[in-house]
């Protein structure tokens, strides 16, 4: 319908537009230590659609909206029209022309894609069952902030082939790293599903020792994600050689970090000695959630700033 730009998902920017959005967060991220008040939005409105619980999504959109000046909106499945069926190409048209950005966390991506087609203005994807790509602008800027430069860096994913890991997959063709992947069998990545047409950047492992040897960032995110609760007990036990422990992380490079999307479940995916040890910067990596995000507003909404 509009020219608008969305995110959808890890591919919908380029390198230099994640160059560009990574000196803006840093920017407002020191502006907004420093108690400064920047308020680019103001009179504009986010509508955040829900149809899956959070805690750090939605916190992180609200409030970042808010310090930008404008206004969040918070609307879910569960107390709106889009819970009794209205149809999503509607819902588009009327929430788009009562606001100036919309996010949404769903569950097929194609439902937020028809969004988008009938919205008049950009949309963000806050997590769909193939993509999370908040979540990694947010890793990737984590990483950079405590060790410089991604290019030609070695990330192992151990765990589930999700959507955190194909946006994982995404940016690695994006940014030219590597990612080392190791699923338990019959949970391998499907290329086609996580959008990844070049697979000269990850490589999949059989053994998660092997996946995480040298590697410069260990990450990893739950074994059963939403939507999927009925397999639990199936991935309970499909999952149990994958969990992130210390054995692990002595493999991995000595300066490796440890990386987590959050909510953890420390006993199944992580040790507890992991995600609460030295290598890891989980607290960093989910406050950065709200600064590269308020960059990410500011740039959808306003388009590029000179500072
Ligand atoms: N990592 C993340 O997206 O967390 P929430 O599910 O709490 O939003
Ligand atoms: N893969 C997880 C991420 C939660 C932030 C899920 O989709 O539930």
């Amino acid at each position: 319908m509009s020219p608008c730009r969305h995110y959808l998902q890890f591919l919908d920017l380029d390198l230099g537009e994640y160059t560009y959005l990574f000196d803006r967060t840093r920017w407002i991220k020191d502006r907004f230590k420093r108690y400064e008040r920047y308020w680019p939005l103001q009179d504009r409105t986010l509508v955040m659609i829900f149809e899956k619980n959070s805690t750090r999504t939605r916190l992180s959109f609200e409030a970042g909206m808010q310090q930008l000046g404008g206004a969040a909106i918070f609307l879910s499945t569960r107390d709106s029209q889009l819970g009794r069926g209205e149809p999503v190409e509607d819902a588009a048209q009327v929430i788009s022309r009562m606001s100036d950005i919309v996010m949404i966390r769903t569950f097929e991506q194609e439902i937020l894609e028809r969004f988008a087609r009938n919205s008049r203005v950009p949309v963000i994807n806050g997590l769909t069952n193939e993509y999370h790509p908040c979540q990694i602008l947010a890793d990737i800027f984590t990483y950079i902030e405590h060790r410089g430069s991604i290019k030609g860096r070695t990330v192992a994913w151990i765990g589930d082939s999700n959507n955190v890991c194909n946006t994982w997959l995404q940016a690695a063709t994006v940014f030219g790293f590597n990612v080392h992947v190791s699923t338990p069998p019959g949970y391998e990545v499907e290329a086609e599903r996580a959008g990844v047409y070049d697979d000269r950047f990850y490589e999949s492992f059989a053994d998660p020792m092997d996946a995480v040897r040298g590697a410069d960032l260990v990450t990893t995110d739950v074994w059963t994600s939403m939507g999927f609760e009925a397999e639990n007990e199936e991935r309970l036990r499909d999952f149990q050689d994958w969990q992130v422990d210390a054995d692990m992380m002595r493999a991995a490079a000595p300066e490796a970090l440890f990386m987590h999307c959050l909510p953890a479940h420390r006993g199944e995916e992580v040790a507890a000695d992991v995600i609460d040890g030295p290598h890891s910067v989980v607290w960093e990596e989910a406050e950065n959630r709200l600064h590269t995000q308020k960059a990410l507003l500011e740039f959808l909404v306003l388009g590029k700033q000179n500072t």
